[in-house]
């Protein structure tokens, strides 16, 4: 093969095939050294997050290896542009065989013939991929197994039994250069060296509680103890790692090995992975129960990573603004662990709600514009804060309030506090409608009337309702929750719709709403007087019927309390937490239950209206 120099790489791109949980934290990794990456993935959700991901973190990437030149990501839906310069080639699809066998077939055409083609495969040998490449072409490719950058920066490169020996000093270099810490396997071996002596780690961790012989906790602790300067303890980091990808794994090993299943495989499928307890990523806890896995760094001992953890993105009205308050507002995104707080969007004219669509590759948000105007506005961007939008135009909506994203149907819905009125439209803002009106917002007693005055706004697609509050006059205990059919009934206009329940009343003042429809839950803040007041809240769905007053009201839970002024609120599923903000500069963050309240962002200069996430 061709002679391998740092002068036959430069410029020529990195890149990495599958935009996934890993493939984006490598592709983080080979941009922050300078690197221009491209990333393939056929699904466009997959694309905008990883390009978004790396955006979000290439900076403290950067950081940690002092480069003060980093590159950057570019997403590619086809193979062919995406590899057709690349000196190098990661390869980081879905771990089946007959994949990867084709994905060698078309790298070996489609890249130069000095680009050298890895695979991130742990499972198989590389040699076992090698049925339609060339003899040539086998002196290029290696195996290279990423654990999970940043947090662990270990990389091993293995021959695939061809690979030309000045692949690995040359490899190892370049991997140097991003901070990694490469070590070379001397000789092909079904699983590497790391990952041979944790799958005989798992095995017998499993059999320990297999047998009943100790519970995750216990064995955790142990470990972290024993193994001093350990974060987390084997079950965690199987919990992170997936439990069906543990199962998956242990197979292979069972193949080559005969080895037993009844205390591994077996064990994991029927006590977890048949009931979609997967660990971190499935909202449904695995060896521990969810959010387990997302414990911030040195929050406690037991966590791994924040591997499964969202990014927040809420906006803070600008009250600390010096002279424009009207201008002041912005869009923040940050890590759950409250790190690296990036500005996304700013001169905002009292931003309140916002969603996002990470399928879209958009922000969404309402602009309330001076309250008692009819100046409000709707607006989106991308991801990366560029290409701000008028999407709803400044007074063709009077003071929007809490904006959702219903991802199923395409739609935004919204209300409009003096407006009276909840509203929807579709994601580029046409086809706007209004679902409820209240009142009439051009007669002045009308619109100074806070009863009618719409906030929150959630849906419920399973049993087809919309919710939404109306919250009364600061804090006078006659906030309401209601709800309609998402159908208008036929014949009725948003004014005089017969449809309209109300769900809960004399509440202290209700403000935005989420609903869980899995659990069959709704959830809202209330920013009234203390102890009912100043809240998070929850009722089960299934309780809820009309009711006249409040005496009538189902009985429903008060999660959590101390707020100071309550008001954006959003559901993490997959992590069972909840996250909520106020307008004393907090963001927080509890369990599902309430429980271990944690300040995420703690600037009590500042004041925070809507909040939102997404899992990137
Ligand atoms: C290789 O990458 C793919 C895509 O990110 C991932 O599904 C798979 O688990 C990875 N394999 C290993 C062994 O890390
Ligand atoms: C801020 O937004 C207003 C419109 O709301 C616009 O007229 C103005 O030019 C913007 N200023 C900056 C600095 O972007
Ligand atoms: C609702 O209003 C529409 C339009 O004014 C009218 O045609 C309809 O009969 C009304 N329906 C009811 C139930 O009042």
């Amino acid at each position: 093969m061709p002679e391998l120099s740092v002068e036959a790489i430069k410029g020529r791109p990195v890149a990495v095939l599958g935009g996934g949980v890993l493939g984006r934290r490598i592709a983080c990794t080979w941009a922050a050294a300078g690197y221009t990456v491209h990333v393939r993935d056929p699904s466009e959700e997959q694309r905008n997050a990883a390009i978004h991901y790396v955006e979000q973190n290439i900076a403290s990437y950067a950081k940690t290896i002092s480069c003060s030149n980093p590159g950057k990501a570019i997403a590619f839906e086809d193979l062919e542009p995406a590899v057709k310069d690349a000196w190098t080639v990661i390869e980081a699809v879905p771990e089946k065989l007959q994949i990867k066998i084709e994905t060698f077939a078309d790298l070996a055409k489609m890249t130069r013939e000095d680009c050298l083609l890895a695979s991130n495969s742990s499972s198989y040998k590389s040699g076992e991929m090698l049925d339609k490449v060339d003899d040539v072409t086998k002196r290029r490719i290696l195996n290279t197994h990423y654990m999970m950058p940043p947090d662990n920066r270990i990389v091993e490169l293995m021959t695939d039994g061809f690979t030309d020996e000045a692949v690995f000093p040359f490899y190892v270099e370049r991997l140097q250069e991003c901070g990694m810490s490469p070590i070379v396997a001397h000789r092909e071996s079904a699983g590497f060296v790391f990952n041979r002596i944790w799958a005989a780690i798992k095995r017998e961790c499993l059999t320990v509680l297999s047998e009943g012989v100790s519970t995750p906790e216990e064995l955790d602790r142990v470990w972290v103890e024993m193994f001093s300067g350990g974060k987390a303890g084997p079950c965690a980091m199987m919990d992170a790692v997936g439990l069906d990808t543990v199962v998956f794994i242990e197979q292979h090993y069972v193949k080559e090995r005969g080895l037993p299943t009844k205390d591994t495989v077996d064990f994991l499928q029927h006590n977890y992975v048949d009931k979609g307890a997967l660990g971190g990523k499935s909202g449904k806890g695995g060896l521990y129960p969810a959010g387990y896995t997302t414990k911030s760094t040195g929050e406690e001992s037991g966590h791994h990573d924040n591997l499964h953890a969202p990014t927040l993105y809420y906006l803070d009205l600008g009250m600390n603004a010096k002279d424009d308050i009207m201008h002041a507002g912005k869009i923040v995104a940050q890590s759950a662990s409250g790190k690296e707080p990036r500005t996304l969007v700013s001169n905002l004219t009292l931003p309140d709600g916002l969603d996002i669509s990470v399928k879209d590759n958009r922000i969404y948000w309402t602009n309330m514009g001076v309250p008692s105007e009819n100046d409000g506005s709707i607006q989106s961007c991308k991801l990366d804060g560029s290409d701000v939008k008028e999407i709803i135009k400044k007074g063709d909506v009077h003071t929007p309030k809490q904006l959702i994203v219903d991802q199923k149907n395409n739609k935004l819905y919204f209300c409009d506090r003096e407006g009276l009125r909840v509203m929807r439209c579709n994601l580029d803002g046409s086809d706007q409608e209004t679902l409820v009106q209240r009142g009439d917002w051009k007669v002045k007693e009308e619109t100074q009337d806070s009863l009618r005055w719409c906030v929150g706004i959630s849906v419920d697609n399973k049993h087809g309702y919309f919710y939404w509050t109306q919250k009364g006059a600061s804090k006078a205990g006659k906030g309401r929750i209601f709800r309609a059919k998402l159908q208008l009934p036929s014949g009725e206009t948003a004014a005089n719709r017969s449809d309209i329940e109300t769900v809960l009343t004399g509440l202290p003042e209700p403000i935005d709403l989420e609903i869980d429809e899995e659990a069959g839950k709704l959830f809202w803040t209330d920013r009234g007087d203390p102890p009912m007041g100043n809240t998070i809240n929850s009722v089960d769905l299934s309780g809820l019927t009309h009711v006249e007053d409040a005496s009538d009201n189902p009985k429903y839970n008060i999660l959590a309390r101390n707020m100071h002024e309550a008001i954006g609120l959003k559901l993490d599923k997959k992590n069972q937490h909840i996250y909520a903000t106020d307008m004393g500069g907090f963001v927080y963050r509890f369990d599902i239950d309430g429980e271990n309240k944690k300040r995420v962002v703690d600037a009590e200069d500042r004041s925070f209206s809507g909040i939102t996430l997404a899992h990137v």
